[in-house]
């Protein structure tokens, strides 16, 4: 039927914009919330690097001076006199707790005292660029580090005065420093220059698996949402288009066959339509009235064709009657029929002397 074409056309444009919608609100969405999920993990980097930071100051104030004279006269180094051994030691704690298992903390030199902390090629970098822009306060984004993607926060770690003591020279450094670390590196820094970068890496996976379940969660609400207004727009479509539409093209089928006498359940559907106040409520109030018009239209040539009919048949006899008036045998019997009641009792010779000539 056309009118349910019409309902299926409606409903087929209408998954189809949803379609487009839904990839289009995917494409800006995951886009949007992998940001979000980034920022996110990059801000609890920051937050854990400041902590780190913290860490050291309270070495350097309050670990460090208590420790100072021992160091200078001790065989051994103390490492707790050392912000970075504080920091790495505070973290690896951390990293008991399994929220913080996967992350990494390093502070990445390219002259460092402890090899282990050798700045690699993709951290050298990043020290560059604090190097070269020192408004530069912080770099994050993904990398790849050992065939595993990682994400990573970075801030530039910038030498001060109190790390001259361990850091200028070999020959300031503490004794103990150099038995332990030797005087090849760790020595020479600047105060005021960035000669490390502290970086956080946590794995990929991380940020992205919590990006991609946010993506679900709003996926699956757009989804319903969408589905849910795609019933409403079909139920209305059908209640306010198609139903009235179908009131009006009924009644026109029975017009156009020539018999016109709506059922009462389609008057009251007409009716109903008829009775809104919008454009098809018009339209059917309209083609009411051009229905009843048509019906009444009709009515009145059937009887004006009736009434030709009978007309005709009526001069039809006339003609015939006036045939036979006509002939000259009629004319005869008149004559006869006249002489007889003038002089009673002549018989007539005519065999159709009984036949009444006028029927
Ligand atoms: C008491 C001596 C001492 C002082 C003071 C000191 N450091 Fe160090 N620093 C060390 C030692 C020793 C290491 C190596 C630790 C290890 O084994 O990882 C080190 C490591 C580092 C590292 C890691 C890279 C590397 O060299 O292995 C950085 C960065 C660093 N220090 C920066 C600083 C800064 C910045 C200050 C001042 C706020 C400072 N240090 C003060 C002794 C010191």
């Amino acid at each position: 039927m056309r009118l349910n074409k019409v309902s299926s056309k409606f409903t087929l444009i209408l998954s189809v914009v949803f379609l487009v919608g839904i990839v289009a609100a995917w494409a800006t969405l995951s886009r949007v919330i992998e940001q979000r999920a980034e920022a996110e993990v990059n801000a609890r980097g920051l937050v854990l690097i400041e902590t780190m930071n913290s860490v050291r100051r309270y070495t350097t104030s309050h670990v460090n001076p208590l420790l100072q004279e021992d160091l200078a006269v001790s065989a051994h180094f103390i490492s707790e006199t050392v912000p970075a051994f504080s920091a790495r030691e505070v973290f690896e704690t951390l990293r008991s707790n399994p929220q913080y298992a996967s992350y990494l903390y390093k502070e990445a030199s390219d002259n460092p005292t402890n090899p282990r902390n050798r700045a690699d090629s993709f951290e050298a970098e990043l020290l560059n660029h604090f190097r070269a822009d020192s408004t530069l306060k912080e770099q994050s984004g993904f990398t790849e580090r050992e065939g595993q993607s990682l994400y990573y926060s970075a801030r530039p770690l910038v030498v001060g005065e109190s790390c001259m003591a361990c850091h200028d020279t070999p020959e300031t450094a503490p004794a103990s420093l150099i038995a332990t670390y030797g005087s090849e590196n760790g020595f020479g820094w600047v105060v005021g220059q960035p000669i490390a970068a502290q970086i956080i890496y946590v794995p990929a996976a991380d940020v992205i698996g919590s990006a991609q379940l946010w993506l679900n969660v709003v996926m699956v609400v757009v989804i319903v949402l969408f589905a849910v207004i795609m019933l409403v727009l079909r139920y209305l479509l059908a209640r306010l288009v198609v139903r009235p539409v179908e009131a009006i093209a009924t009644i026109a089928q029975g017009v156009s066959a020539g018999n016109w006498t709506p059922s009462a359940a389609e008057m009251t559907s007409l009716e109903r339509v008829a009775g809104r106040g919008d454009e098809l409520g018009h339209t059917a109030l309209v083609f009411e009235k051009m229905a009843r018009e048509v019906a009444e239209r009709e009515r009145q040539l059937k009887e004006q064709v009736r009434r030709l009919v009978i007309q005709i048949d009526e001069q039809k006899r006339e003609s015939q009657v006036r045939e036979i008036t006509e002939t000259d045998y009629f004319h005869d019997l008149q004559r006869k029929a006249k002489s007889l009641r003038e002089n009673k009792g002549e018989v007539p010779e005519s065999p159709h002397e009984k036949e009444d000539p006028a029927t």
